[in-house]
């Protein structure tokens, strides 16, 4: 197999396309690829549709930006806060990374839902793709998770009684409220073990499930390509051509239909002559 050929290589050129042929021969890399990327895609589709792409996009920035602040974070109770003034007062460019990633969270959870919002108001979310929809559901989950889990870090008065409350809601939740609660906390009570558990809940955990669920969510959508928009003009002139054929249909298979209804057949014609 080898390359699309555009014109002479130079030697960079040769040993870059080399390299291709040479993967893609022992993996098939080129031809997934392809059909990840080279899809056909209806044609009213808009920036509604990208909302999707946005939120993974923020997605990757948050992974970016939570590799540089965990070099300098300290997930214990005694020098937690300290660890995060530093982040923002001394470590170069550290106040800008840290603020991308505290808004980076919220920018995330806004887009999150307003890309649900658009599935909804599409209809995206019916057959065939009942199941995009509750990996996005699980996505959204996980994200909601990741704000729960990474406010706590910040270990003030506010994240800590923030979190006091979001425990206490939780444990008030019949039959496993409290478990779940327990279990969050690492115990009955706030403590260092809580801090360490949230790290990383926040760090490991919902990160490899969101990278994991995103993975299938795409293929879902690869494999099943975008949804029409319910205002495209070519679904609506299939529904046109679909309705004409249902009531042509109707009407054939009807005795007084308005085909074979003439003066002489008609109904009041035959009752008037004294017919049945
Ligand atoms: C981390 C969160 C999420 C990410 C990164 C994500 C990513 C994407 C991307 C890139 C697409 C392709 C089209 C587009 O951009 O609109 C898409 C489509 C889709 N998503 Fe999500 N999504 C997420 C959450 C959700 C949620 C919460 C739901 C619903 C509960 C959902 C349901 C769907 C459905 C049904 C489609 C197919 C839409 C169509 O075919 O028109 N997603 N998603």
């Amino acid at each position: 197999m080898s390359t699309t050929d555009i014109g002479p290589k130079g030697p960079v050129g040769q040993v870059g396309e080399a390299v291709v042929d040479y993967v893609d021969d022992r993996t098939g890399a080129k031809t997934g690829i392809t059909w990840f990327l080279k899809r056909n895609i209806p044609a009213e589709t808009s920036w509604f549709q990208t909302l999707g792409f946005a939120a993974m996009a923020v997605f990757g920035l948050q992974a970016v930006t939570g590799i540089f602040l965990a070099m300098y974070y300290k997930p214990d109770t005694a020098r937690a806060y300290a660890s995060i003034e530093h982040i923002t007062n001394d470590v170069t460019w550290g106040w800008l990374v840290r603020g991308m990633h505290k808004w980076g969270a919220s920018a995330m959870i806004v887009l999150v839902f307003l890309h649900m919002g658009r599935v909804f108001i599409f209809g995206s979310y019916k057959y065939p793709r009942e199941l995009t929809w509750v990996t996005g559901a699980i996505l959204l989950i996980m994200t909601m998770f990741m704000g729960l889990t990474g406010y706590l870090l910040v270990w003030d008065e506010k994240a800590y009684w923030a979190t006091v409350v979001a425990m206490n809601i939780t444990a008030s939740a019949p039959i496993l409220g409290p478990y779940v609660a327990d279990v969050l906390r690492a115990g009955p009570e706030f403590g260092p073990d809580t801090l360490s558990r949230f790290y990383s809940i926040h760090m490991l955990a919902i990160p490899g499930g969101l990278a994991t669920f995103i993975g299938l969510h795409l293929f879902l959508v690869a494999k099943l390509g975008i949804s029409e928009p319910p205002h495209s003009h070519r679904l609506a002139r299939v529904r046109r051509a679909e309705e004409a054929a249902r009531r042509a249909a109707a009407r054939d298979r009807q005795p007084y239909g308005r085909r074979q209804v003439t003066p002489e057949t008609s109904p009041q014609t035959i009752s008037a002559e004294g017919g049945q």
